[in-house]
């Protein structure tokens, strides 16, 4: 594994190896353990879009991992102006040793990693948001004691995050079935991958029939980074795409509510059951430090 640019790219044996570090890096942080496994090495992280959770756990991590890590807001950066990505990445890869960044267009990210020499993560862009995956899978393994056999439910756009938890899901061993309207698919690209799984694999408009007996129930904004101007028409038709009390009575019992934040209450999520659930929710969030710190020792150490 060179780089983290979405969760396609990666085997189920690349993934569980990346969930058992996050859970010794988490267990040696705990402990007080000395695990500066990056001494010495650098992390530029770009930004083209806001971030709370995605910038600090990685500034964080680096930082715990014995590096340093770069903050770099794209208005700042001369890419803001328009020099090009190749060279860019051609400059940075003489400075660092790794390589975050947050952007919309994909293939920015994996133009990134074609022409620089050093591992880049994608720190989420509109097509998807493997680093969540990574921690939203450590969460749900933490609270459950295995993935294989797990119902996973996403209910709400086709976006960024149900991209990468379609693909991530399914090939850790998980069912997964998606509840979305009909003009707010996941992209076609993971939809054919996802039809190889057969009957592991649901899409629908109904969201009881998705939510049927899950184990996990996943949701996450209407209205994603950079489509603030869409956000009245998206209430209108995410209209029902909500989990609430009724939504979670289809599930199993015990089902864990996963959500990506920032949550918007009232909208893909009632207030009652993200309260009720935030317990698994904010260890989703803290899992993001652990399962980055994974993934940034699996790419960058020597
Ligand atoms: N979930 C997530 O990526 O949060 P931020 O946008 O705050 O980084
Ligand atoms: N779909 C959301 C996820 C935020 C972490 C967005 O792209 O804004």
């Amino acid at each position: 594994m060179k780089h983290l640019l979405k969760m396609l790219d990666l085997s189920k044996d690349e993934i569980i190896d990346i969930l058992n570090l996050a859970d010794q890096l988490k267990y040696e942080l705990a402990h007080g353990m000395e695990h500066k496994h990056l001494a010495g090495k650098t992390l530029g992280m770009i930004f083209q879009k806001a971030s709370t959770r995605t910038r600090v756990s990685f500034e964080t991590g680096i930082y715990q991992l014995g590096g340093y890590g770069l903050f770099l807001s794209s208005h700042d950066l001369q890419i803001g102006r328009g020099e090009p990505v190749e060279d860019t990445a051609r400059v940075l890869s003489r400075y660092l040793d790794g390589i975050m960044i947050r952007t919309f267009d994909q293939e920015e990210v994996e133009t990134l990693a074609r022409v620089g020499s050093i591992p880049v993560i994608n720190g989420l862009t509109d097509f998807c948001h493997p680093c969540q995956i990574l921690a939203d899978l450590m969460t749900v393994r933490e609270h459950k004691g295995a993935l294989e056999g797990l119902k996973m439910a996403y209910i709400g756009d086709g976006n960024n995050m149900a991209n990468s938890l379609i693909v991530g899901c399914l090939k850790v061993g998980m069912a997964v079935s998606v509840a979305c309207p009909a003009d707010y698919r996941p992209d076609p690209q993971v939809l054919e991958f996802a039809k190889g799984y057969g009957d592991q694999f649901l899409l629908t408009e109904d969201c009881l029939a998705a939510a049927k007996d899950a184990d996990v129930v996943f949701t996450d904004v209407w209205a994603s980074m950079g489509q603030e101007g869409e956000a009245e028409k998206r209430r209108l038709a995410f209209a029902g795409y909500q989990v609430n009390a009724e939504l979670l009575s289809a599930a199993k019992p015990d089902c864990m509510v996963q959500h990506c934040l920032p949550a918007h209450r009232g909208e893909e999520i009632t207030a009652d059951v993200f309260e009720a659930h935030a317990d698994e929710i904010f260890d989703e969030a803290e899992n993001r430090l652990h399962a980055q710190k994974a993934v940034m020792v699996t790419l960058m150490q020597d």
